[in-house]
């Protein structure tokens, strides 16, 4: 049973999917939560679905850093306190070529997945290193170890958020913090539920159903992960990335769909929802496509 009685956890991105599960489990391990996201409905319905007097919130923006720094005075003055920083806050870019993508869905990429893990990183060790005491989880994906043709902004920024993560670990592995990377796997949330797809390239995702089916969990068991990681089973370790996605997941995954396709049974309802994005570049063809 791990136990956070007495923590508080700061989530961002903490009102829906892997964040908002997270902040679920960590309330039923014993400790309290903020979250934030950018939406300040969002955040009010959030806390409003938690138990009452364990959670707080407020609209933050993780790629502004003057709104990070709020987010944590605004958890000191909640709770007294925080011992935990979880930058869960993360989107991705439509599917497709990384020029034809439009720019400003790059940039929110980085903005968020980048700009976001550096505020976030630097809010909470500021708390931390003082009080040689804390836990940083900075939550990865797909791409955090290899380069991902098509969806090459999350992927790469993934990448960095891996090296980052890492090398801050070094710079203060005597300093009683726990500096970790975690990829959680794929898990069915609106993420990868709602898939944006540049127009043209809707067929190359069509696989996605399957892998999902495969190899997606439900975000509570990566929520449970990081509530482990944040407990005291970790203290004394750091610069470790754990990840959910192991080879025997892999191989238990196909072979369930194996059996089910083999079985003949329905893969049971349709899960994805697909939005074409017009391309940039409109004068240039997408790769693999036929000038008209
Ligand atoms: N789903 C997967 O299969 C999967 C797999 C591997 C890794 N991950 C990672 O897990 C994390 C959570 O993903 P998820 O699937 O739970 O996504 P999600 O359901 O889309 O939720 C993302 C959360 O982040 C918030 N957010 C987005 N941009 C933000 C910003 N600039 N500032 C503050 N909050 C922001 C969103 O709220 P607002 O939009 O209201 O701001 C929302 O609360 C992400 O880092 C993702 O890359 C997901």
């Amino acid at each position: 049973m791990i136990d956070l009685t007495g923590k508080t956890a700061v989530i961002t991105g903490g009102t829906r999917g892997l964040g908002l599960v997270t902040a679920q489990e960590f309330i039923a391990a014993g400790a309290n939560v903020v979250i934030s996201s950018r939406s300040e409905q969002a955040v009010e319905q959030a806390v409003a679905s938690l138990p009452a007097g364990r959670a707080a919130g407020i609209a933050s923006d993780v790629g502004d850093r003057e709104q990070v720094k709020a987010l944590a005075d605004f958890a000191l003055q909640r709770f007294g306190s925080f011992e935990i920083w979880i930058n869960n806050a993360g989107l991705s870019a439509p599917y497709g070529p990384t020029a034809h993508v439009p720019p400003e869905l790059v940039e929110r990429v980085i903005h968020t997945n980048i700009l976001g893990t550096y505020h976030g990183s630097a809010a909470a060790l500021a708390h931390f290193l003082p009080r040689r005491q804390g836990k940083l989880i900075n939550v990865l994906g797909r791409g955090s170890g290899k380069p991902v043709p098509n969806q090459n902004s999350y992927a790469s920024s993934k990448a960095w958020m891996r090296v980052f993560t890492l090398a801050l670990a070094k710079e203060y592995r005597s300093r009683g913090v726990g500096i970790f990377a975690y990829n959680p796997g794929l898990m069915f949330t609106e993420m990868v539920g709602d898939v944006d797809v540049l127009a043209g390239y809707e067929t190359h995702v069509g696989a996605l159903e399957t892998v999902l089916r495969m190899w997606g969990n439900q975000p509570q068991i990566p929520a449970r992960r990081m509530a482990w990681m944040a407990s005291t089973a970790t203290d004394g370790i750091t610069g470790k990335v754990y990840n959910e996605l192991t080879t025997g997941r892999l191989l238990g995954g196909a072979l369930k769909e194996a059996i089910r396709f083999l079985l003949g049974r329905d893969p049971g309802e349709k899960r994805l929802t697909i939005r074409s994005v017009e391309p940039a570049l409109p004068d240039i063809p997408l790769p693999g496509k036929k000038p008209q």
